[in-house]
């Protein structure tokens, strides 16, 4: 499998800090529930694998993917002191950019959203939906950043986006920080259903604040015995490139359905955790995906593209040619927990018919 590259752990990284403020807000926002945790002994079956559980995240604080969680935090962090309307900026392929305009909303501020090519019409329209500016910049994800960052420039204009770079990386710390009550989350459910740890998830991958809150978390805590992978569309895939590099590798983006992921420029902060903890590097077509969330929606989860990109991730690892070495470099054995995070429901993103 030519789109897969495992890679080994640095032995002298340091150990990442979880905190548990952004937690606590969440639990105190009007309506927060936690999102459920499925079981899949279907999957576990076909793979192999002692259990599967997938983290849905399709209704996540009312908003369809797991966005509200880094939105909600980091609106909160940035805004909740201003003693004026301020208008928050963001530029998205769909899912943070709704989450960023319902929490400044609710905050009683404005929002202009900046979206690149090829987002779903809906998607477009959920954030119109939400009462923000919506401007397509007609051009890459990294393009709408540019223009976001751009924008944010004017006084009383506040940029709340979920990638970092080089002296802007407060408000994607927060975001991340957000993320991490997702993972948390997922070890209490699975205490009560008397497992202990996580044995492998896999994360969709875009710019890496995801994955860099999924590193954060099981290299935080428990000394690390989760192993992390990537997942990427193959028309954004760079991870890959940039481990072998390295160092972080900018790609050109293509079409896919999977636009939540289509992002070409890794998260600056993500960077670090990335090339010391990851366990592996895994980049999925649309097709593969696609077929993925069909099966998961006949198990009763029902994914949008990116959400059942780690399904066919795991597929695409724990079967056919060379899938002996893939568990071994894993370390996957018939008694393995897997972690699948549905990122988001199909509401969010529909899959083509
Ligand atoms: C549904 C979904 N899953 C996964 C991701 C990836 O998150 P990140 O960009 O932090 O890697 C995104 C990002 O937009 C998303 O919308």
């Amino acid at each position: 499998m030519t789109r897969w590259l495992p890679h080994t752990r640095s032995s002298s990284a340091g150990t990442p800090t979880v905190t548990t403020d952004a937690r606590d807000f969440h639990r105190s926002l009007p309506g927060f529930a936690e999102t459920p945790l499925v079981d899949l002994p279907e999957l576990a079956r076909e793979w192999n694998v002692g259990r599967v559980v997938a983290k849905d995240e399709s209704t996540r604080l009312d908003l369809p993917a797991f966005k509200a969680l880094g939105a909600s935090w980091a609106v909160h962090r940035a805004v909740a002191a201003a003693d004026r309307p301020m208008t928050v900026v963001t530029a998205t392929d769909g899912n943070h950019g709704r989450a960023v305009a319902r929490f400044s909303k609710l905050a009683g501020h404005s929002a202009v959203i900046f979206i690149p090519d090829g987002v779903h019409p809906s998607a477009v329209q959920a954030i119109r939906g939400e009462g923000a500016d919506v401007r397509e910049v007609g051009g890459s994800y990294d393009q709408a950043v540019a223009a976001a960052a751009r924008a944010s420039e004017t006084p009383s204009h506040v940029l709340i986006q979920d990638t970092a770079w080089e002296g802007y990386e407060d408000v994607p710390g927060w975001i991340v920080d957000g993320y991490t009550t997702l993972f948390a989350e997922t070890d209490q459910q699975l205490a009560q259903l008397g497992v202990d740890h996580v044995d492998l998830t896999l994360i969709p991958t875009g710019v890496g604040s995801l994955l860099q809150a999924a590193l954060t978390y099981y290299r935080g805590t428990r000394q690390g015995l989760t192993r992390v992978v990537s997942v990427e569309p193959t028309e954004a895939a760079c991870v890959a490139p940039s481990l072998t590099a390295g160092e972080p590798v900018t790609v050109e983006t293509g079409t896919t359905i999977m636009s939540g992921l289509n992002c070409g420029t890794l998260s600056m902060l993500a960077w670090p955790l990335i090339r010391d903890g990851l366990d592996g590097a895994v980049a999925v077509s649309d097709y593969e995906v696609v077929m993925a969330a069909r099966e998961l929606a006949l198990m009763g989860v029902t994914p949008g593209p990116c959400g059942g990109s780690g399904s066919a991730a795991a597929r695409a690892l724990f079967t056919g040619q060379g899938s002996v070495e893939r568990r071994r470099h894993l370390g996957i054995d018939a008694t393995s927990t897997v972690l699948l995070v549905i990122t988001e429901g199909v509401e969010a993103n529909p899959l083509p018919s």
